[in-house]
Order: C-alpha cells, then sequence, then structure tokens
C-alpha cells in the first residue's frame, strides 16, 4: 500500500493506493496524530454551521477561549453560571471530543463584582471564597472535563519569581499549591495542569516553574501537567524549547502546547502572508510537532492552537496587526501551516502537488 497526500480544491487528500485502487480521503488532523490535537472556540463560533463543520472534523479537544474563565461562571461570591461552557462541553461530547477547562485561577479577567471588592478581604476570607469557588466547578465539570488548567500566569512575567498578584500578595507563596490540592479534593480523576507562556522561549521563567515542579513532587502536591502556552513567532529558539520539553518530560509531567499560535508579522510591516512567510511558518510548524511527537506517549496530552482562523486570532488586537498565526485562513482553507504540521508527524510522506 502506497500513501501520498496532496492539495486539491476540497484540501488536502490523501491518496492511498491499495493494488492498483486509488482510494482518496479528506486527511484530518486528529485522524493523523496519536495525540489529541485542540483548538480554542467560543460558543457564538461553534454556532456558525461551516465552523463547527472544520472544527468537528479536524480536532479531538476544545478549549473554551473565555467562556470557563472566573469572569464568566463566577457571578456573584457564592454564585455561578455554567451555561455557557455546558454548551460548549455538549457541543465536543457529540464530536466525541475532550475538554480541557481554562481557567480556575487567574489574576486577569476577574469578574467585575471580585475585581471591586477583592482588597477589602481579609485572608481567610479571600481564601474560602476561591476554595469553595474551584471545588464548585471542578465538581460542576467532574467526568466532562478531562483536565484544568488550575492556575494560570502566577509566575512573574520575566520569570524572576512569583507574579505580585492580588492572589499572592492576600493569600501568600503558597497559594497555587493549595489550589491544586482544593482541586484534586473536588475530582480524584481530573488532570491538573500549570499553565504558563514563555516557557520555551525563557529559560528564567522555565527554572522557576521547575523549581515549583521540584518542590511540588517533593511535597506530593496534585500536578500532573504543564502547558506551555507557545504563542511563539519565526524566532522561536528550538534548542531553548527542546529544552523546554525535555526537563518537564524527565520529571514525568504531561505537556500540553496549550495556546499554539505562530505570528509572522513581528514588524507590523506586513500586509500580506507572503509565500516566503508561509513557508518559514510552515517549517516552524513542522519542527515543533516533530519534537513534540518524539516525546515518550505518556508526557504527550495535547497540542491545542489558540483559535480556527487567522482572522480570529486575539493577536490581531494585541499586536495592532494581522499575523495570521493559525492553521487556517478565513475561507476556512488549510494553509501550509497545516501541512507542516502533517510533515511534524512524518505521515505526509510525500506532497504530490500543492
Ligand atoms: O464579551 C465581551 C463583549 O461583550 C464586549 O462587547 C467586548 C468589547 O469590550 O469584550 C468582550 O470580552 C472580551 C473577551 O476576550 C471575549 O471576546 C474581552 O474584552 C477581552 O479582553 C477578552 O480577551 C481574551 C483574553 O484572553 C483576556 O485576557 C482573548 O479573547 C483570549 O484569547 C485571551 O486568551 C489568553 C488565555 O486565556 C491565557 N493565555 C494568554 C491568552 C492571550 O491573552
Amino acid at each position: 500500500m502506497r500513501f501520498f497526500s496532496f492539495f486539491s480544491s476540497l484540501g488536502l487528500m490523501a491518496v492511498v493506493v491499495i493494488g492498483n485502487q486509488l482510494h482518496t480521503e479528506k486527511i484530518t488532523l486528529r485522524e493523523q496524530a496519536s495525540f489529541p490535537v485542540g483548538v480554542a472556540v467560543s460558543p457564538k463560533r461553534i454556532a456558525q454551521s461551516e465552523y463547527a463543520k472544520v472544527v468537528g472534523q479536524e480536532f479531538s479537544s476544545l478549549t473554551a477561549e473565555n467562556v470557563m474563565k472566573p469572569q464568566y461562571i463566577w457571578t456573584s461570591e457564592r454564585n455561578y453560571d455554567f451555561s455557557k461552557g455546558d454548551s460548549l462541553v455538549a457541543f465536543a461530547q457529540a464530536r466525541q471530543q475532550q475538554v480541557h477547562g481554562h481557567t480556575l485561577v487567574w489574576h486577569l479577567m476577574q469578574p467585575d463584582w471580585l475585581k471591586n471588592t477583592i482588597e477589602s478581604y481579609d485572608s481567610a476570607t479571600l481564601e474560602n471564597l476561591l476554595r469553595d469557588y474551584i471545588q464548585t466547578v471542578v465538581k460542576h465539570y467532574r467526568g466532562k472535563v478531562v483536565s484544568w488548567d488550575v492556575v494560570n500566569e502566577a509566575v512573574a512575567s520575566n520569570g524572576d519569581g512569583m507574579r505580585e498578584s492580588v492572589y499572592l500578595q492576600k493569600l501568600g507563596d503558597d497559594y497555587v499549591a493549595r489550589c491544586h490540592q482544593y482541586a484534586r479534593q473536588s475530582d480524584p480523576d481530573v488532570l491538573l495542569f500549570y499553565n504558563d507562556y514563555s516557557i520555551a522561549s525563557n529559560p528564567k521563567k522555565l527554572n522557576t516553574i521547575l523549581e515549583m515542579v521540584d518542590d511540588f513532587q517533593a511535597r506530593g502536591i496534585p500536578l500532573d501537567g504543564i502547558g506551555m502556552q507557545m504563542h511563539v513567532g519565526l524566532d522561536l529558539s528550538l534548542d531553548d524549547y527542546q529544552k523546554a520539553l525535555d526537563e518537564i518530560s524527565q520529571r514525568g509531567l504531561k505537556i500540553h502546547l496549550s495556546e499554539v499560535d505562530i505570528k509572522v508579522n513581528s514588524n507590523g510591516k506586513q500586509t500580506t502572508l507572503t509565500p516566503e512567510l508561509a513557508e518559514s511558518q510552515r517549517e516552524l510548524m513542522s519542527e515543533i510537532v516533530r519534537r513534540y511527537n518524539q516525546l515518550p506517549e505518556e508526557n504527550k496530552f495535547a497540542i491545542t492552537f489558540w483559535g480556527l482562523r487567522d482572522n480570529e486570532s486575539w493577536l490581531t488586537n494585541h499586536t495592532g496587526f494581522p499575523q495570521w498565526p493559525l492553521l487556517f485562513d478565513h475561507d476556512f482553507q488549510r494553509k501550509s501551516m497545516y501541512q507542516g504540521f502533517l510533515d511534524g508527524l512524518e505521515t505526509a510522506q510525500t506532497t504530490v502537488d500543492k
């Protein structure tokens, strides 16, 4: 049996030659990868039929880009609204997709009522409120969500110690560990991740996180994996990336490339995704996937993209320019970056024609 892949008007096709019969079928990421491939979505976007079709065909894991964050669930001290997250879970269940929970505790996207009152709480009051929030949410999604980013971005942006957030100030250095314990008390099976950015590009930040991991493991604090967000550019150091993969996997943890996008317009001067930029993006995607795919099976959790189409990326507002950072273009067409993902899996042995 010989296997080819090629781009056609229907997108990337596989040609499987069995005997003298050609069988063509549409290749999809979820069937090609040996690990879950995910995408960050919103209820509004998955309500669009074409969008829902592509997400259902290509991906085996979903993350809520926003609606499972405290700002959307935590409506007042001890009241919660799960409706938006529940609609996303229902969508995923209907398509045999797993759901990754993002995120229980973050210094950003807090509900307005909490932003307005948090400074007035004493430590014990805030600890009890946060514990009840974590345990209520984890209990609600028990059996529906396979994993949680328990605390998001708690390490200082430059990697030098912990971020001086209101949680650190009021709850002390060990609040991250206690949040993990609270989550574990409410679900013995859910995978608990620590999620952060620049882990593959800031050695100091990687080291601070590894120190936290070593401390957690020494004390038996529940931690199953690390989310490396991977909001990267074409200047990503593959050596730094590889070192992060090695150090984290050697500690027996699962690795989630949790928010992947590859920006290509760092100086804001690009007005279109040129063939040269598309090729550079494809090559980097291939390397990111290839090195991830070489991890031992037990260390691979998922690769999740932070959006489906280039035009929907958070990066446009964040950087002020188009970045063409994702796998699909505005018309839901697969980009060269998509081929790069397959190349990294070493499944697309040849590309008959682009
Ligand atoms: O829902 C409101 C809408 O009602 C309002 O009209 C509109 C204009 O103000 O704002 C909408 O809320 C926005 C929300 O996204 C939903 O679109 C918020 O203003 C906006 O701040 C929020 O941005 C999200 C950001 O996290 C919040 O910091 C991005 O979509 C989301 O991609 C981004 O994701 C984060 C991860 O959670 C953690 N890692 C970094 C990543 C990028 O910042």
